[in-house]
């Protein structure tokens, strides 16, 4: 699959949300809305009631990305509501089948998210499961961290996990990912490039996503998966 970008408005104007996601339009993918219930992540942003006013007004499918405590009661909602792909976090989750499944039957995109502490390995039997693997490159909770070059590795056994599995299934970067971290991401094997800080402290955000796109489909010209 060819490179997408998914801009991460964790760093957008909170008070301006619709015209920031408008900004990217017409360059991005997706919109990543990061989620978090200040349990499950020491941060607190929005919940459904925001991500059904952004249904109404983007352009882009939302991929909304939980970091919360209890995703198996609240994810499907937000497929039902109109999500176009939801991410729960594999360390969250106390039925991630069930919840994986609950999400792809109301119509979205099913994901699940590994923190950078977290083995791949131990889900390779949810491959199956899922449409959409999110390698967390920071430790979640906040925009404009250090990309952890540790987690590298897991991209490059995740993308072979996949590799033998067989199936679409696509792999998300999230944290720190930049002009100075996207090849090494893509380089590894990762497909979905989520970026906040890269993007919206840019003088031209939609700039900074066709650039970082460019980036990421010249270090994977010759990889077998794109
Ligand atoms: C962090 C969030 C990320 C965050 C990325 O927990 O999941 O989506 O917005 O921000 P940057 O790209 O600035 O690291
Ligand atoms: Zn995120």
């Amino acid at each position: 699959m060819a490179p997408q970008i998914s801009p991460s408005i964790l760093s957008a104007d909170f008070a301006n949300l619709g015209a920031d996601v408008e900004r990217v339009a017409d360059a991005a993918d997706w919109v990543h809305v990061d989620v978090m219930d200040n349990h499950f992540v020491p941060n607190l942003t929005l919940g459904l009631p925001v991500v059904e006013a952004l249904l109404k007004s983007s352009r882009l499918p939302l991929d909304c990305h939980l970091m919360i405590e209890d995703p198996d009661r609240w994810a499907p909602a937000y497929a039902e509501a109109g999500a176009g792909s939801v991410t729960i976090h594999a360390e969250a989750a106390r039925a991630p089948v069930r919840t994986l499944r609950a999400i792809r039957a109301a119509g979205a995109r099913a994901s699940l998210g590994i923190n950078p502490g977290t083995a791949v390995e131990t889900y390779a039997d949810l491959l199956g499961e899922v449409d959409m693997l999110l390698l967390m490159t920071v430790e979640p909770g906040f925009g404009g961290q250090r990309f952890l070059d540790m987690v590298l590795p897991k991209v490059r056994r995740a993308r072979q996990l996949i590799r033998d599995a067989g199936k679409p299934v696509w792999l998300q970067v999230d944290g720190g990912v930049s002009a100075e971290t996207i090849e090494r991401c893509a380089e590894a094997g990762a497909d979905v490039f989520v970026a906040g800080s890269a993007v919206y402290n840019a003088d031209d955000p939609a700039e900074a996503v066709r650039k970082l796109r460019a980036q990421a489909e010249a270090a994977t010209a010759d990889a077998d998966w794109s």
